[in-house]
């Protein structure tokens, strides 16, 4: 190891679904080493399965964090603090990651910090862009969540709207699936939209309506169950023969529907606290329509506004990592947490510092 690193080195695990990823940061938060293990078990059954997933975690982890520590060109021991997530995710890839890292840091004698995923994507744009940093509204998309915050400070989270049905990662994922294209669906739908005339089928855009105000319930959240089974009608209606060639242009009239509607709550957001930061975070969040969008359209809003942004990851760190998990344990860490002797794995973690149900925040300027 070489003399001129700063600590604390943190070592970050994430094992919460398909992704085996390990991370070593030094004290300035730069990504020393960096693994990320993509599953491909999954892909002939179109979905990942939690049972095939958590054997495979423990099949590759050791080899993960060995390649992950011999790039950091450092040892296990020199490592000062442990993260990994311990929810939210599948409950057997987590405990994973949870017993490799507990049992780890009670052999070396080394704190740790159990990690929530969601929190942990918040923290992956600062990893690459400095000015990430809150006051921001965040919007936290992936395949199990879909989540607008306003984050007034890193672990002040204030919750302005979520999905009432599937995440918008889940949505891409099963129209995907619809459309006969591979799994994850995300990337898939991208790539053969590029193709498609969005405006050739007309899909609905859930919960959002122009006249509504701050005080509906609907206002910020989300719903893309419908979407979906709108896409549903549309498949049966163009029918087995002609759908072939409409696949471009359904997955762009999908991808456009979802995109706009994660945008525009996005800067109801903005609008209404008066913070033009926008972070990113999440699997959909590497989607480069909704990147486009949200800059184009931030630029052009017409609102009272502090300096406008968007930041987002580059798809690498978008997607499940492990440095983002050791970023948000090491935030955690400064603030003096330490996960107990029996602090345990949870498929429902609950997000620390997150108010939920709450508009505060929402009327006042930032
Ligand atoms: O954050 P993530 O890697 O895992 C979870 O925490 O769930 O997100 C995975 C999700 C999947 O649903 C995948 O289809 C979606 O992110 N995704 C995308 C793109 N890349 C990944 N969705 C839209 N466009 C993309 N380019
Ligand atoms: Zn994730």
């Amino acid at each position: 190891m070489t003399a001129t690193l700063s600590r604390p080195l943190v070592l970050g695990i994430e094992t919460s679904c398909d992704e085996t990823s390990a991370a070593v940061l030094d004290g300035a938060n730069r990504i020393l080493g960096h693994v990320i293990l993509s599953q491909d078990v999954h892909e002939v059954y179109g979905g990942v399965v939690p049972e095939l997933a958590a054997r495979a975690h423990l099949q590759k982890l050791d080899g993960v964090v060995d390649e992950a520590l011999s790039r950091a060109d450092v040892t296990l021991d020199d490592i000062d603090v442990l993260g990994v997530t311990a929810g939210p995710g599948l409950i057997g890839a987590l405990l994973v990651g949870v017993c490799w890292t507990k049992a780890t840091a009670w052999a070396l004698d080394r704190p740790w910090i159990a990690v929530h995923h969601m929190e942990g994507h918040l923290f992956g744009p600062v990893l690459e862009q400095a000015d990430a940093e809150p006051p921001f509204i965040a919007l936290l998309v992936s395949g199990g969540h879909t989540m607008l915050i306003h984050a007034t400070a890193w672990g002040e989270y204030a919750l302005l709207g979520q999905t009432r049905d599937d995440a918008a990662g889940e949505a891409f994922d099963k129209v995907a699936k619809l459309l006969g294209l591979p799994y994850p669906g995300g990337p898939a739908i991208q790539k053969v939209a590029v193709d498609g005339d969005p405006a050739r089928h007309r899909l609905p855009r859930p919960m959002l309506r122009r006249n509504q105000t701050v005080h509906d319930p609907a206002y910020y959240d989300f719903s893309f169950s419908g979407l979906k089974t709108a896409v549903v009608e549309l498949t049966r209606k163009l029918g087995d023969e002609a759908l072939p060639d409409e696949v471009p242009h359904v997955a762009a009239a999908f991808q456009a529907a979802a995109v706009e509607v994660l945008v525009s709550k996005t800067l109801r957001a903005v609008s209404e606290t008066g913070c033009g930061r926008i972070v990113l975070g999440g699997g959909v969040s590497a989607n480069t329509l909704l990147r486009q969008e949200m800059s184009s359209r931030l630029e052009a809003l017409d609102a009272r506004t502090g300096q406008r942004a968007v930041h987002h990851a580059s798809p690498r760190l978008s997607l499940d990592n492990g440095a983002m998990i050791a970023r948000a344990a090491r935030f955690r860490f400064d603030q003096g947490e330490r996960a107990p002797h029996d602090q345990n794995a949870s498929a429902s973690m609950a997000f620390p510092g997150l108010r939920s149900g709450s508009r505060a925040g929402v009327t006042s300027r930032t």
